[in-house]
């Protein structure tokens, strides 16, 4: 018997390229839901154009538990096992946090336990570093500060700026976060 294929649920707020990534290198799980706190991101008109499940709620104007609830709701209708955000720009409740213990991760752009939260390139190029890089990591209630299941490193080189630098990071995004994901569903 085949072995069974862990469904996933991918929280974007905008572009989506780490979603389209993992949707276009899928192994060993499969996307079931996209889900985006933006109802014009820019990834959900892709996923739509795909044959994918989405699902939209603003939180505007509603408690962040109602706007929670609605996401949580729509996860669970669609079966979802793992969570994996991919530049979803919106921190998750410690009760969200708690529902779905160790079962969310998250890629971020630096080399963590570095340059948690936002502006990761610019600060990292400030600070003079000679490497940057990505991680992804298991959600906690700790801002970007779970445990780190995989990093990749590139060069900061001269003449960088945040925008290069953050254009060559995320190709290495897009190769780690597919291998990343497929690894922590089998394990
Ligand atoms: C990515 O670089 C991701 O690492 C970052 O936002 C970008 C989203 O791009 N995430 C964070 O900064 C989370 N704190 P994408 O929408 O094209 O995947």
């Amino acid at each position: 018997m085949a072995a069974p294929v862990t469904k996933v649920g991918i929280l974007i707020s905008g572009r989506g390229s780490n979603m389209m990534a993992l949707v276009e290198q899928a192994r060993g799980y499969e996307v079931a839901l996209i889900a985006s706190d933006k109802p014009d991101a820019a990834g959900i008109a892709w996923a739509q154009q795909h044959g994918l499940a989405t699902f939209t709620q603003s939180p505007k104007g509603i408690p962040k538990a109602e706007y929670e609830a609605a996401i949580d709701a729509a996860l669970r209708d669609a079966s979802v096992e793992i969570i994996a955000l991919a530049g979803y720009m919106r921190l998750l409740s410690d009760d969200f946090v708690a529902r779905w213990r160790g079962k969310i991760i998250n890629i971020h752009p630096s080399l963590l336990p570095k340059y948690k939260g936002l502006d990761t390139h610019a600060r990292a190029m400030e600070a003079g570093e000679a490497v940057a890089g990505c991680s992804v990591h298991v959600v906690t209630e700790e801002l970007d500060g779970g445990e780190v299941l995989g990093q990749a490193e590139v060069p900061i080189l001269p003449g960088d700026t945040p925008d290069t630098l953050a254009a060559r990071v995320l190709e290495a995004e897009h190769r780690l976060y597919p291998r990343i994901l497929a690894e922590f569903c089998a394990r």
